[in-house]
């Protein structure tokens, strides 16, 4: 085994205020960080001096740090360091490639434990006042990304199952294939008038959104210029939301405020 353990934290939305209790206590004692691009800036700033900090997120135009790099970075400040933190968006095991992660740190010998964060697709609606499940609108809920590798090699989502097996969505990375997940949603039963929401930068200053309906989504969207990050909540919870129950957004570049 190697000295150090590898912890995979969640880094939660975007409000660093939204930040767990676990995950602030290993920010404050770990020996290097590895980190994402929507980690919020205020929470680079809880680690010690002595912090060794690896940014593997993607540049403004430029690609991602390939994941097998990544891995190799984490395995090799296993050897060098006790405490290890890889800061992730949300929640690391929902669409963040931390269970590719610990498969690989396992596999090395490395000891590696994950630490749950707050998820964009409950927080982002939570920060516009909708209820992702409702007794009356939406008993079932399903996450799922609208980015699916082109080379991937099991089928990609069913959409049209969805239509009909979930009463609500949210959909992760939805953006760039809106119109064609909205038509499949449509073509599986859905109607045009289903309601829809799209919350661009959720939690954090700069958050945008968009109240719609399925059939003028894609259009709407295109329209008012969103962008990614931005989560897509389709189904009747929509109609549910309690616009005076959302809390102000956060600066995230501000120092964190901790309680006294
Ligand atoms: C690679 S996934 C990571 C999800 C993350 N692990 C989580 O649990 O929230 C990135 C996607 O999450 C969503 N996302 C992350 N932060 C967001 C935010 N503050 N507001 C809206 N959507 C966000 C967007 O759909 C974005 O494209």
């Amino acid at each position: 085994m190697s000295p150090g353990t590898v912890y995979l934290v969640g880094a939660g939305p975007g409000d660093p205020e939204l930040l767990t209790l676990k995950a602030y206590r290993l920010l404050r004692r770990c020996d290097a960080l590895v980190y994402d691009a929507l980690v919020p800036q205020a929470l680079l700033e809880l680690v010690p001096e002595h912090c060794e900090r690896h940014f593997v997120g993607k540049r403004r135009g430029h690609h991602s740090v390939p994941q097998p790099s990544t891995n190799a970075v984490l395995v090799q400040l296993a050897q060098q360091h006790q405490c290890i933190v890889r800061l992730k968006g949300g929640d690391p095991f929902l669409f963040g490639r931390g269970g590719e992660e610990a498969a690989h740190l396992a596999a090395h010998g490395v000891a590696v434990q994950v630490v749950p964060g707050i998820t964009a697709g409950i927080a982002a609606p939570a920060y516009a006042g909708i209820p992702i499940t409702h007794r009356q609108a939406g008993s079932c809920v399903t996450f799922v990304t609208g980015h699916e590798e082109i080379d991937k090699q099991r089928p990609g989502v069913d959409w049209r199952g969805l239509a009909r097996s979930s009463d609500g969505l949210v959909i992760y990375m939805g953006l760039h294939n809106l119109r064609r997940i909205s038509e499949e949603l449509q073509l599986g039963g859905l109607a045009a008038d289903t309601p829809a929401a799209v919350i661009q930068e959720g939690t954090v200053k700069g958050q945008r959104l968009l109240i719609s309906c399925l059939g003028q989504l894609a259009d709407q969207v295109e329209a008012e210029d969103f962008s990614s990050p931005s989560i897509v909540v389709v189904g009747q919870v929509v109609l549910q939301r309690v616009a005076s129950c959302a809390p102000a957004p956060a600066d995230a570049s501000m120092p964190l405020p901790l309680p006294s």
